[in-house]
């Protein structure tokens, strides 16, 4: 098996991702909201590259059984239901309902990855799972980290080890790309205490908004063995 990292979801080209299984990863905190909310219950997310994309969804879907979910500069953007807070993908919020998703760089990632054969959800809080399930599937994979603004985010690099880790051990062995190599690093790093989150800019930001507990609960590995499935537009 070939496995790759492709460190910001701008740099993706469509022909890299045929037959292969894509692992979109955006850590913090797009993905982990993702994972959570089909745990506890949302029956599909259609992940949409802007506000007014969302927005005409409900127009178009009804407001009864649908929830617009998403941030804009970290915070919960105006006229939404719910903003992009793992907390807030509870089960009272999101049970049984369609959910629209609209974040600055996580649902754009999952949206630009749709030429692979098979898109599958990742995060910290599924990281075993999803590794197990593109094993699974037996193609090549690529993990694709959603990056802040166009720029490499850490967090989803430390992520891509963890997930790249299992699949190595899934597989007994793999051809890897040096982003591979970086991200396994990176992770291991994590994992001695020799790489802090706090120096991560995008849990600067995160931190500073009042969302700290989002960052600790974002880290938390294999929490759940739920592995959204994006297909044809939607998550579920
Ligand atoms: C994004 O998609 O850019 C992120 O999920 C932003 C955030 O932390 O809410």
């Amino acid at each position: 098996m070939k496995l790759d990292v492709i460190p910001v979801a701008g740099k993706i080209h469509v022909a890299r991702l045929m037959d292969t299984t894509a692992i979109v990863v955006d850590v913090l905190r797009a993905t982990t909201c993702m994972v959570v909310g089909i745990q506890n219950g949302i029956v599909k997310i259609i992940p949409t590259s802007d506000a007014a994309e969302a927005a005409s969804f409900v127009t178009r879907l009804g407001s009864r059984d649908s929830l617009l979910a998403g941030e804009t500069g970290g915070v919960k953007t105006q006229g939404f239901d719910i903003g992009n807070s793992p907390f807030e993908f509870s089960v009272e919020a999101v049970k049984g309902r369609t959910v629209i998703m609209s974040t600055t760089n996580g649902t754009t990632a999952v949206c630009a990855s749709a030429s692979a054969d098979n898109v599958l959800i990742g995060a910290m809080v599924n990281a075993t799972a999803v590794a197990k399930r593109a094993v699974e599937l037996g193609k090549d994979v690529v993990i694709i980290c959603a990056g802040t603004d166009g720029a490499i985010s850490a967090d989803d690099l430390i992520a891509a080890g963890a997930i790249a880790e299992e699949i190595i051990k899934g597989v007994g062995k793999a051809v890897c790309t040096d982003t591979v190599s970086v991200s396994r690093w990176l992770y291991k790093g994590y994992m001695e205490k020799r790489v802090d989150i706090h120096e991560i800019n995008h849990c600067k930001k995160l931190i500073e908004l009042g969302f700290e507990d989002d960052v600790k609960f974002c880290f938390r590995r294999d929490m759940t063995d739920v592995v959204p499935v994006y297909s044809y537009g939607i998550i579920q």
